[in-house]
């Protein structure tokens, strides 16, 4: 069966039973900053599983585009993956245990076809806070698993909670038996020797664990599940890894005619971070030195490596891309008509790292040749630290090939070096940021305002895709960052300052509230969701024209800001534009 086919089937299997399909969030959570991307389903539903009213109703299903990023290191091995598709259903506060286990039985058993006599399941044993989940083995039990298939463990293995701190609570864990001989007298469901694969995680969230480690009931019983889409279709395909299926396959027989040198490690590497890549930007990623661009960044990178591991020439980069979205177009049919931007934004990465890494490794091997010669069989943290700072060589890369050549690294010293380091551009910024507050000034405020008329008026325009990326000001201009893929023409730019010009004339008042962020989001406020959920934040209304989340300060009202002017409208980075405006 094919990945879309499961995930069809799931929907309609719990729209059968009473659910309603809500579609994907972004990859990049739109009002979270408290975590990089989505890790799960419930990610974007916390509000709901905490008491809140969700619009359509109390039983939900979908399909979430997750990306967990802990494991960047393990991919190439056999099962690893950074983007993954997690199908997931919900109660909020609808049924509980009893429903839940029989319906993920029933689509197992019947839906998938997968024989009962394979199914392993685990429970919650207890402790001292919470209770042995007894009610869940029993309903086991009564679909037929028989008790040597039911598995108790403690938290470390039937605890499900995002994070530290948030709505959380005991889990009944699903596992194929594949077939394979038990390692041990003692394999069992939590042996990672690939015996049994984890298919399907119920999660019975009806507590809250506190910031400080304490543990509250929700105000409702809810029910949270994950199934990994990959593995799922891995198994009912009878592959022995997810690169065999038929979203990775096509692009796996591509490296291995393209490739000089053979590494099955290095092509599921390449094909594993060309699919996360592609779909990061895809939502608006960009490559960054800092968080999200970040990990995009060392996605980019670690697969440019391993295709010149493999010895592809990098120019098929661009033909790889069309490729890998041709395969993934029918679970993601918005990857086409990004095409463009999503190829211009990995191959510019690509191509920046192309030069770091050719001045970079031949540091590296001098750095070597003398580390051989003192009979050192560790790079220290130092030398890491300088091919970093001076050449821009990425602490993961030198690590990679130190591995290669035999070397180990001491990241630890890295690190205390790095932070010290960043302490340092810290207080530089830091500093910075007084000096520009102490520059607020009359005309600083009306530029800030301007801000706010031109971004409403690039989404009225352009689309609503041209949100903010960036902006600063000065007491002579404006600058503003924003995403959109290509050049501006002249009658979008006439068509932006017109409209900024008749808000001006039209002298709106600018009011400011409080509100959580979550009001402003109902509100319909735009702006960069910097702040956690929960937090209050200004929100700043220019009349029926804007309304938008922002710290401040503004004018009173926009008559004052005089006429306002485009000077120049050129690209910033890739997917981003940059606009430098006056008010004359
Ligand atoms: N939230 C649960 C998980 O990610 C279902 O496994």
């Amino acid at each position: 069966m094919k990945a879309i086919d499961i995930r069809n089937k799931y929907l309609n299997f719990f729209e059968k039973h009473g659910h309603k399909v809500i579609p994907s969030s972004p990859l990049i959570p739109e009002n979270d900053p408290s975590v990089l991307f989505t890790t799960a389903g419930m990610q974007p539903l916390v509000p709901y599983l905490m008491g809140e009213k969700h619009p359509e109703g109390t039983r939900l299903v979908d399909y979430q585009k997750c990306l967990r990023t802990n494991d960047i290191d393990e991919v190439g091995d056999n099962r690893h993956l950074t983007y993954f598709e997690m199908l997931g259903n919900w109660s909020l506060g609808d049924y509980f245990k009893e429903e839940s286990i029989k319906m993920s039985y029933e689509f197992l058993t019947q839906e998938l076809g997968i024989d009962p006599d394979k199914l392993s399941v685990t429970c919650f044993a207890g402790d001292e806070e919470v209770p042995r989940d007894t009610a869940s083995a029993e309903i086991w039990k009564k679909m037929g698993i028989p008790e040597d298939r039911i598995y108790f463990f403690g938290k470390d293995n039937n605890w499900w909670i995002a994070g530290e701190e948030g709505p959380c609570g005991p889990d009944t864990e699903m596992f194929l038996d594949t077939g394979k001989p038990a390692c041990s007298e003692h394999c069992d469901p939590s042996c990672d020797c690939g015996k049994y694969v984890e298919i399907w995680n119920n999660v019975f969230m009806e507590f809250y664990k506190t910031k400080d480690g304490g543990i509250t009931k929700l105000k409702q019983r809810n029910v949270d599940t994950g199934l990994g889409l990959e593995r799922m279709a891995m198994l009912l395909q009878g592959k022995k890894t997810p690169f065999e299926i038929e979203l990775f396959a096509p692009i796996m027989d591509e490296l291995a005619k393209l490739q000089k040198v053979d590494s099955i490690e290095s092509r599921r590497i390449v094909t594993e971070h060309l699919r996360a890549s592609i779909m990061i930007v895809a939502d608006g990623g960009r490559p960054s030195n800092i968080d999200r661009g970040y990990i995009l960044r060392r996605l980019i990178r670690r697969m440019t490596r391993h295709l010149n591991k493999l010895q592809v020439d990098l120019g098929e980069l661009a033909n790889l891309i069309e490729l890998d979205i041709e395969t993934l177009k029918e679970m993601y049919p918005y990857l086409v008509e990004k095409k463009d931007v999503i190829k211009q934004v990995i191959i510019e990465e690509k191509d920046k790292f192309v030069k770091t890494l050719d001045h970079g490794e031949k540091e590296f091997e001098k750095m070597i040749n003398k580390a051989k010669q003192e009979n050192k069989t560790v790079i220290d943290g130092y030398t890491m630290f300088k091919l970093y700072e001076t050449y821009g060589f990425p602490p993961e890369i030198t690590s990679d090939l130190a591995k290669e050549k035999g070397f180990t690294v001491d990241a630890s010293e890295f690190d205390k070096l790095f932070k010290e380091h960043q302490e340092k551009s810290r207080l530089g910024s830091g500093q910075k940021f007084k000096g520009g507050l102490g520059e607020q000034n009359e005309q600083t405020i009306k530029y800030h305002t301007a801000t706010h008329l031109l971004h409403k008026a690039l989404q009225i325009v352009l689309g609503e895709h041209a949100t903010q990326n960036g902006s600063n000001i000065t007491v002579e201009r404006l600058r503003f960052d924003f995403n959109h893929p290509q050049k501006m023409t002249p009658e979008e730019i006439k068509k932006v300052e017109d409209i900024v010009n008749e808000q001006i004339k039209r002298d709106l008042p600018v009011t400011c509230e409080e509100m959580t962020l979550e009001e402003a989001r109902k509100s319909g406020a735009i702006g960069l969701f910097e702040n956690k959920y929960g937090d209050k934040v200004k929100v700043y209304t220019i009349g029926d024209f804007s309304k938008e989340i922002c710290g401040g300060p503004h004018v009173t009202h926009t008559g004052e800001l005089g006429h306002f002017k485009i000077k120049k409208e050129e690209s910033s980075s890739a997917g981003v534009r940059r606009i430098k405006a006056i008010l004359e």
